[in-house]
């Protein structure tokens, strides 16, 4: 048996033909059955679906499916034949079986019934097996190829931006430092603070909160490119939408502005959730039930009213609505949770920095509708931002997902020196840990902008998992590292 190959479950499932002699090899979800004939589901993660092994059992004897528990790991060789039983057109009447490893029963932590996500979560090393998760990561598979095809087929080139670096790209501060200096006895400098000059890289290092302005640099060159990888924050943020470890598409163009930025975004969300819905239509009919039964433990009025795929489809069919910051403040100060003080956070005046509350009412309740808001006051955004002629906004602009809130966050670039060095020493960067990104704005400087998708965040939109730990196989959060 080990030496046989073997065919992926998902091809033997496609199977036109029967009467073929097949080999599977995958995981027991269940056996049922009796004396005379027994059942066996087996899946190898190829497809949400299983293959039924049909045992019969004078051929077999109980000892030979005795290990068929399960979680246990086996292969069987048989005839694919036609299926007379509901629910499936194929199953493979068996002549031989072998098991790789077994699973005790007593101990494998996976029953065939519902275990809570919060108990999945602890297990994470095996929640892989479990018919949620293998869709949910299917689709990341199938998400993240979209992604590439989607700049791929526009002519962007893939960079890898680095992960550990000198600069603060959000200058927000929450950065992991990466030293190898001793934590209880480090060198000091006769001011009495901490001489990174001896430290590995001879500065002080952290891991990235971004990889936007290395993408800059390529696309100062190369004119379209995006980084797709792993970035870094350090928030305490103990929310269902934040991890400390999450991936971000990184996209950046040159001789393009905040309105080649929006389109550039809205195609690429219609584009990607339109691949999901034509290759991952079995995983999403699993999750969007899974949701539906999530939904009834909710009170009536905080369940969504469009089932998954039909959210899904609404995005692909509808466009997003644009607006000014100054345009959703009125919306905002004017509406009835604001008037009526619902809010956590009252919206007063303009300036305020809208809290996910506010952009959920826009989006959920409001416009009902994807919202693309744009040209921030400059106060509550990064530095590197382009500075419009009203000399208190910037071309910034963040799409909102129903469910989600900020889902893209992104900008046209400052890109002409004089104005970008007096906001750098405005906010009090160091000039000289960006003396790289400022001397672009010296030669061959360009208008271009470009902005991130947070993975995870799209990740939660399309499969409708609510919870962002349960999108990434290993979630990093505030006091876990488990994994
Ligand atoms: O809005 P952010 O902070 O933008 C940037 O980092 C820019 N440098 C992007 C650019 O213009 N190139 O982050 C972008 C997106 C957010 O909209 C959100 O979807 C996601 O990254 N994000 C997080 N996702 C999970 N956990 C966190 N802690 C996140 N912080 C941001
Ligand atoms: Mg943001």
């Amino acid at each position: 048996m080990q030496d046989r190959k073997h065919t992926p479950v998902k091809e033997l499932l496609a199977s036109t033909e029967v009467d073929l002699e097949v080999t599977v090899k995958g995981w027991v979800r269940t056996k049922r059955g009796n004396a005379f004939v027994q059942f066996i589901a087996l899946n190898d993660g190829s497809t949400i679906n299983n293959i039924q092994v049909v045992a019969d059992m004078k051929i077999f004897s109980e000892e030979d499916l005795k290990q068929f528990t399960t979680g246990a790991a086996v292969g069987v060789a048989g005839t694919l034949v036609k299926s007379t039983g509901a629910g499936q057109t194929v199953e493979i009447q068996a002549t031989q079986v072998f098991v790789y490893g077994v699973a005790d029963p007593e101990k494998f932590p996976l029953q065939p019934k519902k275990h809570s996500l919060e108990f999945l979560r602890e297990i994470a090393h095996l929640r892989f097996r479990t018919s949620t998760f293998s869709a949910v990561f299917r689709i990341r598979h199938a998400l993240t190829f979209a992604i590439h095809k989607f700049f791929n087929d526009r002519g962007f080139y893939n960079i890898h931006s680095p992960i550990i670096t000198g600069s603060d790209a959000e200058g927000a501060g929450e950065m992991f430092r990466v030293t190898l200096l001793n934590a209880k006895n480090p060198p000091l400098k006769e001011d009495g603070t901490v001489d990174y000059s001896q430290d590995f890289f001879g500065k002080e290092t952290n891991l990235t909160v971004s990889g936007q302005l290395e993408a800059e640099l390529g696309a100062l060159a190369l004119s379209k490119v995006y980084t797709f990888g792993p970035t870094f924050r350090a928030e305490n943020s103990n929310t269902s939408r934040h991890l400390a470890e999450f991936w971000m598409i990184e996209p950046e163009v040159a001789f393009a502005d905040i309105n080649d930025n929006m389109t550039l975004a809205q195609d690429m969300l219609v584009s990607v959730v339109k691949y999901i819905l034509e290759n991952c239509e079995d995983d999403l009919k699993f999750l969007s039930g899974r949701l539906l039964d999530e939904e009834k433990s909710k009170p009536e009025a905080e369940r969504s009213p469009l089932e998954l795929i039909e959210k899904l489809k609404f995005v692909t069919e509808n466009d997003f609505v644009r607006l000014t910051y100054t345009e959703a403040i009125e919306i905002l100060r004017e509406s009835k949770p604001n008037k009526k003080k619902q809010f956590n956070y009252l919206i007063n005046e303009w300036g305020a920095d809208l809290q996910s509350e506010h952009e959920r009412f826009l989006v959920e309740k409001h416009f009902k509708k994807p919202v693309i808001l744009y040209n921030y006051p400059a106060a509550i955004k990064a530095f590197y931002m382009k500075q419009n002629d009203d000399g208190k906004t910037v071309a910034a602009m963040d799409i909102l997902f129903p469910g989600i809130g900020e889902i893209v966050g992104g900008s046209q670039r400052e890109e002409v020196y004089e104005k970008l060095h007096r906001r750098i020493t405005e906010v009090g960067i160091e000039e000289k840990s960006l003396w790289w990104y400022l001397e672009t704005r010296q030669f061959g400087t360009v208008p271009h902008a470009g902005f991130g998708l947070g993975f995870e965040r799209l990740m939660m939109f399309v499969t409708g998992m609510t919870n962002i730990r349960d999108v990434i196989p290993f979630p990093r959060f505030p006091k876990n590292a488990e994994f």
